[in-house]
């Protein structure tokens, strides 16, 4: 069995919108993505023909198998230069997940995603009810306030691209608004990934040259408020890419969480009832409402992951398991497919899979709760702040008056291919 190597350039501009509009529309209808993966796992050898793995068992094989399949398959869609998610093991890897892991520990979730949750929620609930964008005016501010110690004290220079006095404090919402669009179309490439059409693509390494750019004046600032004395070379790669994949991710699985909570009116409206009986502050200090928010969050995410499907470079000849009788052979220079999502959904692991159960007891499973932040050693490192980040968004939500998608003056949700641009709301 022969795996096409893939060649995105090679396809004609109409397959390529085609196969583009295909990829978006599955994205927006996970049912069907997830019916289509229910199939791959009971006839797991259709799937290993094409180089797919659907379940559970097999996906977490592949994905713990990292030198067989490599994380490579991220770099060709990473338009503002390498960074860690695309890397092989080795020194520069090694070095730069080290510094993600420092930067991490310097956020302070879900203090900060609490206040700022709560500052957003308070300006929302001014305008009376009057209908908000959830997205613009605030998952992506929740999320860049709680993400700012990323940058620490270079956060203004990062934002302005600039080390003008005006840049050490606060930068105007404008600009700040135009960094977090910026960061958005850079990212947007990863989940677009090579389908995406040309222009898109032209798109997104315009914002990537610029998010370069806007880096590339700063990073003896970022230096300084790192403490570390690195090349600006090291320094550039890393902030150029703790800038793309911190906060677009966040914002567009807040937004995903929100979408799919609002789809189940009944426990939107229980949720809602737990924490109008809780009132203010209680909402925000008592440790199991929290607990069942998150527990929340993670069930929302299982049934809208970002990430429904991950790729991975098969650097040399291979075998993997899918879980049919004979291993699929996967040869050297092609790519796999990994559906995740159908592998959160496979009943041999999860107990009633299908149902949406947020306090499921997974048992010894608990690591494939989490698949939607990856798996094994190349698991997302953030993957606990932004459980808590989106924790706290959702607290804040659950403190309005009830919400529902703004329907009848147009679409509610404005896509951008796979991405959500705009999700417009009101209170009811
Ligand atoms: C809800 C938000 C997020 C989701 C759903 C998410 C999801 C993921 C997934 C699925 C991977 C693994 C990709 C693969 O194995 O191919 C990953 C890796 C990664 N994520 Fe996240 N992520 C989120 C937020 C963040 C944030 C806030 C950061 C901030 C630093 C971050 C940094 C990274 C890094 C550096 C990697 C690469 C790790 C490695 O390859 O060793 N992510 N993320």
């Amino acid at each position: 069995m022969k795996l096409s190597t893939y060649e995105p350039d090679a396809l004609p501009p109409g397959a390529r919108s085609l196969s583009y509009g295909v990829f978006c529309w599955l994205n927006r209808h996970v049912t069907v993505l997830r019916a289509l993966g229910a199939l791959l796992r009971r006839w797991p050898a259709i799937g290993g023909r094409f180089g797919l793995v659907a379940r559970a068992s097999a996906v977490k094989d592949v994905l713990m198998r990292t030198r067989s399949f490599s994380n490579t398959a991220h770099a060709a869609n990473m338009v503002s230069g390498d960074y860690l998610i695309g890397m092989d093991p080795g020194p520069t890897y090694s070095a730069d997940r080290d510094l993600v892991h420092a930067r991490l520990a310097a956020l302070d979730v879900p203090a900060d995603s609490d206040v700022e949750a709560q500052r957003r929620i308070k300006a929302l609930r001014g305008r009376g009810a009057a209908g908000f964008d959830l997205i613009d005016e605030y998952l992506m501010w929740v999320v860049f306030r709680a993400m700012r110690p990323l940058f620490g004290a270079a956060t203004g220079a990062v934002v302005a691209g600039s080390v003008t006095d005006a840049s050490k404090g606060d930068v105007d919402e404008d600009l700040q608004r135009q960094y977090m669009l910026e960061i958005r179309y850079v990212a947007g490439q990863l989940l677009a990934g090579s389908l995406a059409t040309l222009d898109l693509r032209r798109r997104a390494e315009a914002c990537g040259d610029a998010l370069q750019a806007r880096i590339d004046r700063v990073t003896g600032t970022i230096g300084a408020a790192w403490g570390v004395k690195s090349s600006s070379a090291d320094i550039e790669r890393n902030a150029v890419g703790l800038a793309w994949i911190s906060h677009p991710v966040t914002v567009q699985s807040g937004a995903l969480v929100v979408q799919e909570l609002l789809g189940r009116q009944k426990v939107y409206d229980e949720l809602w009832s737990l924490a109008d009986k809780l009132g203010e502050p209680a909402v925000w200090a008592d440790p199991e409402f929290r607990k069942i928010v998150r527990n929340h969050v993670l069930e929302l995410m299982r049934f809208r992951p970002i990430f429904p499907l991950l790729a991975r470079d098969v650097p040399r000849d291979t075998e993997m398991t899918t879980g049919a009788r004979q291993n699929a052979g996967c040869p050297g220079g092609g790519k796999v497919s990994l559906l995740s999502i159908a592998a959160l959904f496979d009943s041999r692991v999860v107990p009633q899979s299908g149902r949406y159960c947020p306090d499921r007891d997974w048992g010894n499973e608990d690591a494939l709760r989490y698949l939607m932040f990856g798996y094994g050693y190349r698991q997302c490192p953030a993957r606990d702040y932004a459980v808590e980040i989106l924790t706290s968004a959702l607290i804040g939500l659950l403190t309005l008056p009830r919400l529902q998608l703004a329907r009848g003056e147009g679409k509610a949700i404005a896509y951008d291919g796979p991405l959500m641009l705009c999700m417009r709301m009101r209170t009811t």
